[in-house]
Formats: C-alpha cells, sequence, structure tokens
C-alpha cells in the first residue's frame, strides 16, 4: 500500500498513542506580515517548511518556531499560539518571540555565519565568535522551556528540525527523561577533518547525542556523523546497529530522504493553470519562447552564478539558440542581513544584467531574474510551464526543488537538469545529471533540456515520478514516526492529537517552573 496523508494520520495515532507531537524548527510554517497597512499572511521559501506542513496536517500536533514576521504578535493568543493552516486549521503553531540580539547572534551569527558553510564545505568560510555561540545557547534554552511547556509534563515525541537546535535534544532530556526525541538534520553533515574546525564541535555533538534518533537525508551524512564522534567524544560506537552510547544514553543514526507531498501540485495548479500562465508571459514578456526555469533562494549553495555562465556558455556554443528561450530564475531573498548573501544578490543581478546586455535585443533577454517572494501558485506554474528546471546546488543535503518540478509534471514532460551534489540526485537518477562546476557539462545539460525529445522525456519523467509517488513526506514521516513511535510510554487515558490548552493551575505550576531561564539553566546543571 502507497503512502498518503490517511495512511500517516492513522500511523500517528497507533505509533504516539496519545502522545503529543511536537515539532521544533526555527522557520515558522506561516508568516504574518503587514503590506499596505494590511496584516498578511505568506509561506516562506524553503523546502523545510513546505514539506513538513502536509505532515502537521495529518499529525496534529503543535510546531513550535521563531515568530519571524513584523505582524505575527498581532495574530496570536496571549501564550503566543495560533491555529493554523489559516483556511483550514489543524495543528498549532507556537511562535518564540527573539530579541535582535538574539537573533543577530543565533540565527545569522552561529546558525547561518558558522554551520550553515562549515556543513556545506562551498569555500564559504565560517565564521566562529563567542558572542554568537553565546547567543545560540541562550536561543535553545528559550526554545526548550517553550517545548517544555507545550509538552506539559505528559508524554510527548519532540521532532527537532535542523542545525538550529543541536543542543536542544540534550536540555530537553536532562529536563525530561521520558521525553523520545528524534532529530532531523536538513543539511549536509561534513566529514571530521572539516568539523574539527568548529571551537564548540564537542559541545554540539553533545547535545545531539540528548536525540533517541538522529537522522540525516543519506548515509554518507550517517557515517560522517559517527565518525565524527568517534573522533570527538568518549562514547561506545555500535556498528552493527549504527548507534552511539554515551553516559547511559543511545541515538540511533539513520538516513532517511524527505521528500514532497505529491497532490501540492495539484492543488497549486488550478484548472485555470493555462490561462495563468498566458498572463504570466506577458507580464514578464516571455512570448511563445521555451522556457527553463531556476527556484532557489539566493544563497551561496545553490550555484546559481554557475547556471548563469552556463547559460552564456550555451548562446556562446549554440547562437542559434539566442531569441529562442528564456532563462527564469526566481531567486527569494535570504538571509540578506548577512553581507555574503547580499553580494551574491548583487553578484547574480550583476552577472544577469551582463549576459542580458552581451546576448540580448530589445526584444529579447536571456535571463529573466525574478528577485522577490513567489507564492507557490506562481512557482508550480513556472514548474508546469518550463521545459526544463535547473538545480545546480554545489553541495545540498537533499533539494526539495527538484521533487516539487517532478511532482508539477503531471503531462510527464520537461527535463531536470540536477546537480550531482545533491542528496535527490541519489534518487533521481534519470535527470541530467551534471557537475555545476563545470560550466561546459551544466551548458550541455541546459541544451539537452532544450532538445530532447517527448518520448525520451516521457521515458525519464515517469521513472521519477514514480519514484517521487512512492517516496512521498507521508513515507518519510511514517518511517521516521514508526522508528521512534514504539519508544513513546501510552498515555492511560489516550488524547486527540493535538493541542490541549493546560488548565489554569497546570498552566500557573508550568509557569513558575519554566518562568526564568536562569532557573531553567540551574536545573540542567548549565554554566
Ligand atoms: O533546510 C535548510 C534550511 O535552512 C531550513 O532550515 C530553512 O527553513 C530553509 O533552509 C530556509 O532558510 P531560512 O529559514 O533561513 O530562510
Amino acid at each position: 500500500m502507497g503512502w498518503s496523508q490517511e495512511r500517516l494520520e492513522s500511523v500517528a495515532r497507533t505509533r504516539l498513542g496519545g502522545a503529543k507531537l511536537i515539532v521544533v524548527a526555527n522557520r515558522e510554517p506561516y508568516i504574518h506580515r503587514f503590506r499596505d497597512g494590511e496584516v498578511e499572511c505568506i509561506r516562506p521559501a524553503g523546502g523545510l517548511t513546505t514539506a513538513l506542513d502536509p505532515v502537521m496536517r495529518a499529525c496534529g500536533g503543535t510546531w513550535v518556531a521563531h515568530g519571524s514576521g513584523d505582524a505575527d504578535l498581532q495574530s496570536v493568543d496571549a501564550r503566543g499560539r495560533l491555529r493554523v493552516p489559516p483556511d483550514d486549521p489543524s495543528y498549532t503553531l507556537r511562535r518564540v518571540w527573539l530579541t535582535k540580539e538574539q537573533e543577530e547572534g543565533y540565527y545569522y551569527g552561529f546558525a547561518n555565519g558558522g554551520l550553515w558553510p562549515l556543513c556545506h564545505q562551498v569555500y564559504a568560510r565560517p565564521t566562529f565568535d563567542p558572542a554568537h555561540w553565546q547567543a545560540y545557547q541562550e536561543v535553545n534554552e528559550i526554545f526548550a522551556a517553550a517545548v517544555l511547556e507545550e509538552a506539559q509534563g505528559g508524554p510527548a515525541l519532540v521532532f527537532v528540525q535542523d542545525y538550529h537546535f543541536a543542543l536542544l535534544p540534550r536540555l530537553l532530556k536532562q529536563a525530561r527523561p521520558d521525553l523520545v526525541i528524534a532529530h532531523f538534520w536538513h543539511i549536509p553533515w561534513p566529514n571530521p577533518e572539516t568539523f574539527r574546525v568548529c571551537p564548540w564541535g564537542p559541545e554540539l555533538l553533545e547535545g545531539m547525542l540528548g536525540n533517541d534518533l538522529m537522522s540525516f537525508h543519506i548515509q554518507y551524512h550517517c557515517n560522517n556523523f559517527l565518525e565524527t564522534v568517534d573522533r570527538t567524544l568518549e562514547c561506545r560506537i555500535d556498528r552493527e546497529r549504527f548507534a552511539v552510547e554515551r553516559n547511559g544514553q543511545t541515538t540511533r543514526v539513520r538516513p532517511h530522504p524527505i521528500s514532497v507531498d505529491p497532490g501540492l501540485a495539484e492543488k497549486y495548479l488550478s484548472d485555470d493553470w493555462e490561462q495563468r500562465a498566458k498572463q504570466l508571459r506577458k507580464r514578464h514578456r516571455l512570448g511563445d519562447r521555451t522556457l527553463l526555469v531556476g527556484v532557489d533562494r539566493v544563497d551561496y549553495t545553490k550555484g546559481i552564478p554557475e547556471r548563469l555562465l552556463a547559460v552564456n556558455d550555451l548562446l556562446e556554443q549554440h547562437p542559434e539558440w539566442k531569441g529562442r528561450f528564456h532563462f527564469l530564475q526566481v531567486g527569494a531573498p535570504s538571509r540578506t542581513h548577512l553581507p555574503a548573501y547580499r553580494d551574491l544578490n548583487d553578484e547574480v543581478q550583476t552577472l544577469a544584467e551582463r549576459i542580458n546586455w552581451e546576448h540580448g535585443t530589445p526584444n529579447w533577454q536571456p535571463v529573466v531574474f525574478l528577485n522577490e517572494h513567489t507564492g507557490p501558485e506562481d512557482i508550480f506554474l513556472l514548474y508546469r510551464m518550463a521545459a526544463g528546471c535547473v538545480v545546480s546546488s554545489l553541495h545540498d543535503g537533499m533539494n526539495l526543488v527538484a521533487k516539487e518540478f517532478v511532482s508539477a509534471r503531471t503531462d510527464e514532460q520537461g527535463v531536470l537538469v540536477l546537480s550531482r551534489f545533491t542528496g535527490a540526485a541519489r534518487e533521481l537518477t534519470d535527470a541530467v545529471l551534471v557537475n555545476p562546476f563545470d560550466v561546459r557539462q551544466t551548458a550541455e545539460g541546459l541544451l539537452a533540456a532544450l532538445t530532447m525529445p517527448p518520448d525520451e522525456q516521457r521515458r525519464r519523467m515517469r521513472k521519477m515520478r514514480q519514484q517521487v509517488d512512492e517516496h512521498n513526506i507521508f513515507r518519510w514521516a511514517g518511517h521516521l514516526l514508526s522508528e521512534v513511535g514504539r519508544m513513546v510510554e501510552p498515555t492511560s487515558t489516550p488524547e486527540p492529537l493535538g493541542m490541549t490548552p493546560p488548565s489554569e493551575d497546570e498552566a500557573r505550576a508550568l509557569l513558575a517552573r519554566y518562568q526564568s531561564l536562569d532557573t531553567l539553566r540551574l536545573s540542567m546543571g548549565i554554566a
């Protein structure tokens, strides 16, 4: 039987046995912001939130995240909670508030200035600043307090997301040894030589070994993690079971390649998609020319300049293609507070202008760069309109754009040009696989996308669609839940999944317990 939202729903019920599901991820699935004096609710760019939202819709529970929108505070109750999605409330979003200084040190500083380049190894030098590390520890403690409050003293499975929260599992386990904790690391894990430059490596690993299950996309990252732990900490490594034992606790290490909800394509590609496609072509002066697309956050791991150089090379090698296609890059601005990201944004703008200047005419610009937040309706429309989608990450844990593109092609047409250095390349072997550092090879990949006969497209796309259909996001979550769900102690009176507000007395007792961070730190023995 295949995996669907309904099957995951039933697995969640039996495996959790009434325990709460609490997901912790820095990024929230719905952001409220002010636009022209009105509050609007948007979906952030990035694969994590798109992938996990359907899981939460199926399982219910609470998603604890940083409240990052300027209208977020206006949209929650006194405890920072609201029910989402707005059009079909099925789970609770608990927003955690951070000061500007905390966001600067924890998110921009340690997570994205240190761990992000450290794990991706794309020649951006990681920076490690003691003030950022301080903020990272502080924010992990703030999230620990919020999760403990949400768990309300009862059984819970806490599902931690990503590199923002390496310390959180240990903090939770120390406060509540009975909590079952699983952690999914959405980005690569480097080899021990690379990792050892991090001054607080042992502390990060110690934090992660608070998990019952530590999961990565692929086996290679699991191997790197186990090697890193082995070389850094006193512990017992069980290579048979792929587990680490330290201080009486066992952490299993497993690969679980993340995926997408194949049903999203149908949801976003409404019946009027062809009409909307015409409007979009008009808006960007695309005429009826062939379209190649790229969809990314503007991030130096995604290889955006490399693919533009490939477009340039293609036009130089094959001038017969001038005037006949557009390369449309959706580049959602991301982390622009960091100089490396601002510089990249400028670099991509400049490169696009240079290519357009060199090859373009008053009626035809080869590169169209949409440097703005773009909603999923337009993104799926572009996937569907394109002859090919280009994913040229220099190093990527998975890259869900590749899988989204495949899921959008119910017509079994379209070519995926995919970097070999993505996790997705291990599953989508019928893509045109390229090394993005090799400009000529990537240009040939683009040419293949422009010229591949429909039968060949169908043959490849059919196989990739089968892979994504079967290995979908519900299967990912179902397998993860099954692996750790059996460790959750069943409650005597199973509660329905989802948020049950605490009584006044319970709320007061909890607040007293976790009111000040200092108290929490002391109770966990952290200086
Ligand atoms: O998967 C990596 C990741 O950093 C996610 O944690 C995140 O949601 C996504 O990329 C987008 O980045 P950000 O949340 O920093 O905008």
